[in-house]
């Protein structure tokens, strides 16, 4: 097992290996003592490890209470909080109680938003049963849900008190979501880490072991430690996250997030080869070790419907919008662009 401990404005420790559903009640127990729990998951989750974990909070003497929605992006709305919400006030928890997000990212964003809004912040355990929420989504403390005018765009900065990463529950996932959790993956080797890309070109089924996950984590926390809330360095971690959320969004959320962006990277990538910010070879890498994964790498949406819908993204901050590009695998920079000239950079990654 490994232990990543993350200092923000709170302060918590990130447990990454096999078995950890099951110790999760003694764990908890030891950490808040006597308390109830809201453990909030989507239907397959749920199905999959809600008993588990509920049997485990009951060893721990934590009574559950449980909270469950339909699986999918679809369920990271208003109405979804709002009932939660609703759940939460009629079991009566208090502030000395907690919420368990157990799932992907839409469980972990959903959940927390919740506990940073209940009673004015309850803390909050992620319990992340996909790669990419292991990876990224259960860390840092963005939790959020969608709007109709765009993904993510209610939302709060609020740490959990703790991450109970069970690697053995990725085994379940289905091989479409299994390749979409790559994406993030490879992300953080194109960002940061040209070891890490090379272990995944050398071998891709790496991208599942507790070490790549760590190695994940590990650089999450020194972007997080370094601007919690996302002025500076954090921008990073959006690597082609502005064209893949508007990607995301055109799909009407057909595509999965990992998938969308992969297609952003790719995209991001291309537009900097054009514009010699980047190696032809860089994108050639990028592309491969992608399409090792199975995803995709074309951008199939209009120029002028993407740039619509990347203005809406968090990103864009007035006339401006800060885009991550690669200069090199291994290394990216800030640039911060008119939103004027997005259609020129969507166009010359290979936007329609
Ligand atoms: N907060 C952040 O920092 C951050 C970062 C990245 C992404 N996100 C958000 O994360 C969300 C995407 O997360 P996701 O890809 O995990 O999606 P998800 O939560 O919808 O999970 C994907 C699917 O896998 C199923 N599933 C989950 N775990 C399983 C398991 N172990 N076995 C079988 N099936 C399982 C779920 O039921 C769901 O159908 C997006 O909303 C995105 O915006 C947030």
């Amino acid at each position: 097992m490994r232990t990543i401990p993350i200092r923000a404005s709170r302060s918590y420790d990130v447990l990454i290996g096999p078995g950890l559903l099951g110790e999760a009640g003694e764990r908890l127990a030891e950490l808040f003592g006597p308390c109830r729990a809201m453990v909030v998951s989507d239907d397959r989750v749920d199905a999959l490890y809600g008993e588990a974990l509920r049997a485990s909070l009951r060893a721990g003497g934590i009574r559950a209470e449980r909270f469950t929605f339909p699986h999918g992006e679809e369920s990271k709305t208003l109405a979804t909080y709002g009932a939660l919400l609703e759940a939460m006030c009629k079991a009566n928890l208090t502030r000395r109680d907690l919420l368990l997000a157990l799932g992907g990212g839409v469980a972990g964003d959903l959940g927390g938003f919740a506990a940073a809004t209940y009673r004015r912040g309850i803390p909050y355990v992620q319990l992340p049963t996909t790669l990419l929420a292991a990876v990224d989504s259960s860390v840092g403390g963005k939790t959020a849900v969608d709007l109709a005018g765009g993904k993510n765009q209610a939302g709060a900065f609020y740490q959990p008190s703790l991450v109970l990463c069970d690697t053995g529950t990725l085994d379940t996932l289905p091989q479409k979501e299994r390749r979409a959790g790559c994406a993030e993956v490879v992300k953080y080797g194109l960002l940061g880490s040209e070891a890490l890309f090379e272990a995944l070109e050398r071998n891709p089924a790496g991208a599942w072991s507790e070490d790549t996950i760590a190695a994940c984590v590990e650089m999450k926390r020194r972007y997080v430690e370094d601007d919690e809330f996302d002025t500076g360095a954090r921008q990073f971690l959006n690597l082609g996250h502005t064209f893949g959320h508007a990607a995301e969004l055109l799909s009407g959320y057909s595509l999965l997030h990992g998938e969308a962006v992969a297609m952003g990277m790719a995209a991001i990538t291309r537009s900097a080869a054009e514009a010699g910010l980047c190696s032809g070879e860089t994108l050639r890498r990028l592309t491969a070790l992608l399409g090792a994964f199975g995803l995709p790498t074309d951008l199939p949406y209009p120029a002028e419907a993407l740039a619509r819908a990347a203005g809406t993204d968090k990103k864009a901050l007035g006339k401006s919008i800060t885009l991550v590009v690669p200069e090199a695998v291994g290394r990216c920079r800030l640039e911060t662009v008119p939103a004027a000239d997005l259609l020129l950079w969507l166009r010359r990654g290979g936007a329609k």
